[in-house]
């Protein structure tokens, strides 16, 4: 049976990576942020060189994109510094890392979707820290799958799927971001993709290198928003609200955000055979196992 270790077990992706890999007969070494801090390089190490994992993913990060903006040492130490580490502890102990990166590193100026190899250039703070962190990365560990991924969203943790719904539920109206593009990727479909790569790499390290994982479509968070509702309509949602599109500039954030952020996946369903089910299928399971929980949880 094959070794993972996995940093950021209990966030959205590392959560649903975790329970995935447990499901297919890994053994999993999950540590969560109480666990290990990723800015401990010494105890990465000793954890990784006791483990001997054959595969080590990333999926602990300073997420908070707007407060990156004000407290970018914290953001650059998790998201380059912390990065380093884990890529350093996985080489310390011989083995390969996934590591977990955004669609902020790109400007979003573009007009059709980036492919990897696409030139970089972060608008934000988060971004910067999280293109630092591919860098680093890179330089400390030769064996990496650098997986760029964007708008995630899950039946767990803070995302836009459960906002959406939680406003929903209070407002008969809600204002939404019409002029921002990008492809909204649930975090189980990404887990899937994660250890497909996993059991790819742990037998082939010339899979190293830089790639991107979405579902597939695009649309803006507007549009984002109405397939929410329409989707908890369809599966019995009595009050939605009736969603309006509205410019960024009547949105303002501390983080300025990439106005285009299509990921082309291509190169990604090559190397690993994995084809995307559209961004809207994937919506309509969370949004199913959102509101069976939220029921669940009001009967107890
Ligand atoms: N969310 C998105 O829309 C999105 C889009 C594109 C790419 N990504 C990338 O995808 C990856 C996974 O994102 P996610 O949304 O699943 O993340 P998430 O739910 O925010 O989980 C991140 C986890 O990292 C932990 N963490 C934070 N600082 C840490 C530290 N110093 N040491 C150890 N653990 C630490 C957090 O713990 P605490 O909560 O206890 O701090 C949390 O459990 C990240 O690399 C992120 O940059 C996310």
């Amino acid at each position: 049976m094959k070794r993972i270790l996995v940093t950021g077990a209990a966030g959205m992706t590392g959560s649903e990576l975790c329970e995935q890999a447990t499901a297919a007969g890994w053994i999993v070494l999950p540590l969560t942020h109480a666990d290990a801090d990723i800015t401990d390089a010494r105890l990465l190490a000793d954890v990784a060189r006791k483990f001997r994992p054959d595969v080590v993913v990333n999926a602990a990060a300073y997420t908070a994109v707007d407060r990156a903006e004000s407290e970018p040492d914290v953001a650059m130490a998790v998201n380059r510094d912390g990065a380093r580490n884990v890529a350093s502890a996985a080489a310390s102990a011989g083995a390969p890392l996934i590591h977990i990166s955004t669609d902020y590193v790109f400007n979003g100026e573009g007009r059709i979707p980036y492919d990897p190899d696409a030139r970089t250039g972060p608008v934000g703070v988060y971004g910067k820290t999280k293109l630092a962190g591919e860098a680093a990365v890179a330089d400390e560990n030769p064996s990496h799958v650098i997986v760029r991924t964007s708008w995630l969203f899950s039946h767990r943790g803070s995302n836009f799927v459960r906002t959406m719904l939680r406003l929903g539920a209070e407002r008969d109206e809600l204002r939404v971001v019409d002029d921002q593009v990008g492809r909204p990727t649930s975090s189980t479909d990404l887990a899937t993709a994660l250890l497909k790569v996993a059991g790819a790499i742990a037998d082939n390290p010339t899979l190293a290198g830089v790639y991107h994982f979405a579902n597939a479509g695009e649309t803006s968070w507007f549009g984002f928003a109405e397939e929410i509702f329409e989707q908890a309509k369809s599966l019995g949602e009595r009050h939605v609200p009736r969603v309006v599109p509205i410019p960024t500039s009547e949105f303002p954030t501390p983080a300025r955000r990439p106005a285009y952020s299509v990921l082309d996946t291509t190169s990604f369903s090559k190397r690993f055979a994995v084809e995307p089910r559209s961004w809207q299928s994937a919506v309509r399971d969370t949004v199913a196992l959102t509101l069976r929980n939220s029921l669940a949880r009001a009967h107890t």
